[in-house]
């Protein structure tokens, strides 16, 4: 058994890894933190986990984690790097759920998160967590930053296109939605209901913190640094991500040629799902699932554009199944143990 803590197991993403453990046969939860819920039954406050759990949340700051094999930190940002050092050192492999080890340039991180980076030492060592494409480096891994939600289904569209050479790297564009569970549990006058309900807007237009990380994993798959557009959108849901993507071809190529490099790209992957020419993806679909699905058009008489329809659930495939998949991958597992969950209709 793969002994498990969770650091910050109240939120949407801790309590999402405590809902997908249920169902992996290999692991067994230790310790779920919370600070201001220490000493309350895990139940008590999930009662959706009642008799899959016999425990109670513990202070992190007083918790002991040296009988865990991994540790999950869903923590905000800038919580993890205070103590992935010191569980290195005791050989417990990490998951970070945050920022915290996504960016490769401690300036570039230190500008975006507006704080000290206090362990800069390990962001060459960590390794992103995009467990389709970086598969081999994560089963070397012992420190594994999992993606942000928003990356993960951009870079999931564009890395095969960019691979092939066959779109161009400038004016690359990604308009994409999320439900209002992105922003996590604490209370937050902007998620409540009266605020986003009925409603619909672009935020951070010009900067949010996942263009950095986008662009360095884009620039990694494309010859030259790419031009990046990138604005995110709130909509009134609570799960789930489309994401709307526009990219030149450089050559007349048809749809049934992508269709097939994407096909082919990737061909042994579990959790991506390739709809047929002139589907429409629909984030109901993928609801409480690890997959990401994905279709692509062209706009009317305008064959060198592009277009790519991507969903996923954030907090799955976007968060606490992609870091389960990597755990998979990190222990030599099937990478889709545990996470063969089918989405949830109507
Ligand atoms: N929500 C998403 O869709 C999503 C997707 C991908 C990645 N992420 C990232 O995953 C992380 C967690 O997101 P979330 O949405 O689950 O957040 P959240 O709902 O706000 O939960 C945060 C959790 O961290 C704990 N926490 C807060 N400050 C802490 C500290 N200083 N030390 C230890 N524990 C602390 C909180 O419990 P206590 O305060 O009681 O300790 C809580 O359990 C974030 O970095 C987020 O950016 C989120």
């Amino acid at each position: 058994m793969i002994k498990i803590g969770i650091v910050g197991g109240t939120g949407y993403t801790g309590v999402e890894l405590l809902r997908l453990l249920t169902n992996h046969p290999n692991t067994q939860v230790e310790i779920v933190t919370s600070r201001a819920e220490a000493g309350k039954a895990v139940s008590d406050l999930f009662p959706n986990l009642r008799k899959h759990y016999a425990l109670n949340f513990s202070n992190p700051s007083q918790t002991d984690f040296s009988q865990c094999d991994f540790v999950f930190f869903a923590t905000p940002n800038g919580v993890a790097m205070k103590t992935v050092p010191t569980l290195l050192e005791k050989n417990i492999k990490v998951i970070d759920l945050s920022a915290d080890f996504r960016l490769k340039e401690v300036a570039v991180w230190e500008k975006w998160y507006g704080m000290k980076h206090s362990c800069p030492e390990l962001l060459a060592d960590a390794v992103y967590g995009l467990a389709e494409i970086n598969q081999v480096e994560i089963s070397k891994a012992n420190l594994v930053a999992n993606p942000g939600c928003y990356p993960t289904g951009i870079l999931l569209s564009l890395i095969p296109l960019l691979q092939t050479k066959i779109i161009d790297t400038q004016r690359l564009i990604a308009d994409v939605k999320s439900g209002s569970s992105g922003a996590g549990r604490k209370a937050n006058v902007g998620a409540l209901m009266s605020e986003v309900g009925e409603s619909f807007k672009a935020y951070n237009i010009s900067g949010h913190r996942h263009w950095p990380e986008i662009c360095q994993i884009l620039n990694i798959h494309a010859d030259n640094p790419v031009e990046f557009t990138f604005v995110p959108h709130l909509v009134p849901m609570i799960r789930g991500i489309e994401a709307t993507l526009y990219a030149t071809l450089l050559q007349d190529v048809d749809l049934a040629t992508i269709q097939t490099i994407l096909l082919e790209f990737y061909q042994n992957k579990p959790f991506v799902d390739i709809l047929p020419l002139k589907s429409h993806p629909e984030t109901r679909n993928v609801r409480s699932t690890n997959i990401c699905q994905l279709s692509i058009h062209h706009p009317p008489e305008n064959n060198r554009l592009l277009i790519i329809s991507a969903v996923i659930d954030n907090l799955v495939k976007g968060a606490a199944g992609q870091a389960i998949q990597n755990m998979n991958i990190m222990s030599g597992l099937p990478e889709n143990m545990g996470l063969n969950q089918v989405g949830l209709l109507p």
